[in-house]
């Protein structure tokens, strides 16, 4: 993880520099001492490459004196213009450029204190990396940025911004890392561990198992499970931040008035919590219906849902978000054995109803049904969101550009398309219906888990979810085109993407929070 530091701003003596700037501005501050240290040289430079500060726009200068290495400009376009998002892709732009040297220092006048830590967190999320295997290469060797100064006039304000930042990324950082395991390593065992660590940020992390689950009748899900070795589990996570104290106040008298407060009581149990649910399928082969050999390593990542779920967990209570969150995470392989389930088979569900399972790599929805069904009964959410790579279709549909949103709550999904607007996480809208939610009527059981032909492949996904949520708000996000990258992206390496983490944070903060 990149190192970020905040100081004041002054032209480094050595080493490499990012200048954020915004178009058509007059240099000023850690700018225009670089301009004249090199005695009109950046502006020189800045006019040979026809660099203007517009959006995205981008110029490096070698070794231009001053004892820098390097200086990489990266326009920010019209400074009135600049949003949280803007900045965040201009800070990974920067970083881009900057990746191959082991420190550097980023300064960014025009921005307030607010948008420069935005800066800041697009930095650090684009030079993260996923190097655990890579055995052979020295700590020194490997390619990636450890350390970066952020250079700001409030230091202190920055800083301060920048924290809840940290921890989101943090979040993004630990879906990544989830979503980059192979599955050898990541099982759901494994995955129920990797969950655990966020009881030291005090989320409450329950872990339920085989002998668990078929107590409490999660048919569905087990029936997926039965072709592994590698046994099922459900987590159940917790955040109860609806009590946190406010931030600290600044003034004295505020703060007296702040002490004066009853301290904040511990609490069992979540008030209308906002429930997440993720898909953890930590291989998916397709079951006894097997996938296709080409490209079935992708399937690693079938548990980019549940991975999201755990990082946004911690996101939230790493920033002590004030607001009651459950999390849970349905873990299993989708193995072909001769213990696997057939195509054909009908099992029970949690919720009580049948399903005849006609292909078994149609896996997700099952998971998911009874999470679905459990969370419900049990928590009584203020709303329900769930997230998985649930179809193929998706893709062919929205390719890698948005999520598919399923939604019976018109106000649920408003929010959720804002907030994609705001953190360029991108959702859009799919239909639901009476119509396609016949396509799953089934002949011998009370649905089948597969649409009749191929149509509306990710519709009919939906609306089987669907039928295991009850008169709760509840959105679906489809993010098979979104958890896994394969070029470089904006605020990411190509890799797994954490796609959600943001999104729902956002939604979080800007609707739910006290
Ligand atoms: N995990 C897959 C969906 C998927 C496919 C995600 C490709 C990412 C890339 C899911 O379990 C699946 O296999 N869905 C089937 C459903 C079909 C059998 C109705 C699909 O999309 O083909
Ligand atoms: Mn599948
Ligand atoms: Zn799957």
């Amino acid at each position: 993880m990149i190192d970020i530091g905040f100081a004041k701003p002054a032209l480094p003596e050595s080493g490499a520099l990012a200048l954020l700037l915004a178009e058509g501005a007059a240099l000023d501050g850690v700018a225009a001492a670089l301009d004249a240290a090199l005695e009109g040289g950046l502006t020189r430079a800045m006019a040979a490459a026809r660099f203007t500060g517009k959006r995205g726009q981008t110029a490096t200068l070698i070794a231009p004196g001053a004892g820098l290495d390097r200086v990489v400009l990266v326009g920010l376009g019209a400074a009135d213009d600049v949003t949280p998002h803007r900045a965040e892709s201009a800070g990974a732009t920067a970083a881009a450029a900057l990746l191959k040297e082991p420190s550097a220092s980023l300064a960014a006048d025009a921005l307030a204190p607010a948008l420069l830590a935005h800066a800041a967190l697009g930095a650090r999320l684009r030079s993260y990396r996923f190097d655990r295997y890579r055995t052979r290469q020295k700590e020194e060797q490997k390619p990636k940025l450890a350390n970066l100064a952020v250079l700001a006039s409030d230091t202190a304000a920055t800083r301060t911004a920048f924290a809840p930042l940290a921890a989101l990324a943090a979040g993004v950082e630990l879906t990544r890392d989830l979503v980059s395991e192979p599955a050898n390593i990541l099982t759901p065992a494994e995955m129920a561990d990797r969950a655990k660590t966020l009881k030291s940020l005090g989320v409450k992390v329950e872990v339920m198992d085989q002998r668990d689950l078929e107590k409490l009748g999660f048919g569905a899900l087990l029936g997926v499970a039965r072709g592994s070795v590698n046994e099922p589990r459900v987590v159940v996570m917790q955040w109860l931040g609806a009590s946190e104290p406010e931030a600290p106040a600044r003034g004295r008298k505020a703060q007296a008035k702040q002490a004066a407060k009853p301290a904040r009581k511990e609490r069992a149990v979540p008030h209308d919590p906002l429930v997440f649910i993720g898909k953890g399928v930590t291989f998916d082969t397709g079951g006894i219906s097997l996938k296709p050999a080409a490209g079935m390593e992708d399937m690693k990542w079938d548990m980019a849902g549940a991975g999201t779920v755990i990082g946004l967990m911690a996101a939230l209570a790493g920033r002590k978000a004030r607001v009651d969150a459950v999390g849970l995470v349905g873990l299993v392989e989708n193995m072909p054995s001769g213990s696997a389930q057939r195509p054909g088979d009908v099992v029970t569900s949690y919720s009580g109803q049948t399903i005849e399972v006609l292909n078994t790599d149609a896996e997700g929805r099952l998971v998911l049904a009874d999470v679905l069904a459990y969370a419900q009964e049990r928590f009584q959410p203020r709303f329900m969101i769930d997230l998985a790579t649930l179809t193929g279709a998706i893709i062919v549909a929205l390719g890698h550009e948005n999520a598919g949103l399923f939604s019976n709550d018109d106000t649920l999904a408003g929010q959720l398309a804002e907030a994609a607007k705001i953190t360029g996480e991108g959702v859009w809208r799919m239909p639901m219906g009476e119509a396609y939610d016949k396509l799953i009527n089934c002949d011998i059981a009370d649905m089948k888990n597969i649409g009749g032909g191929r149509a509306g492949g990710s519709i009919t996904a939906a609306q089987f979810l669907q039928r295991f949520v009850n008169k709760v708000p509840w959105a679906h996000l489809d993010i098979a085109g979104m958890a896994w990258a394969t070029k470089d992206g904006a605020v990411g390496p190509k890799g797994a993407t954490g796609f959600g983490v943001r999104l729902l944070d956002r939604l979080v903060a800007d609707h739910y929070e006290r």
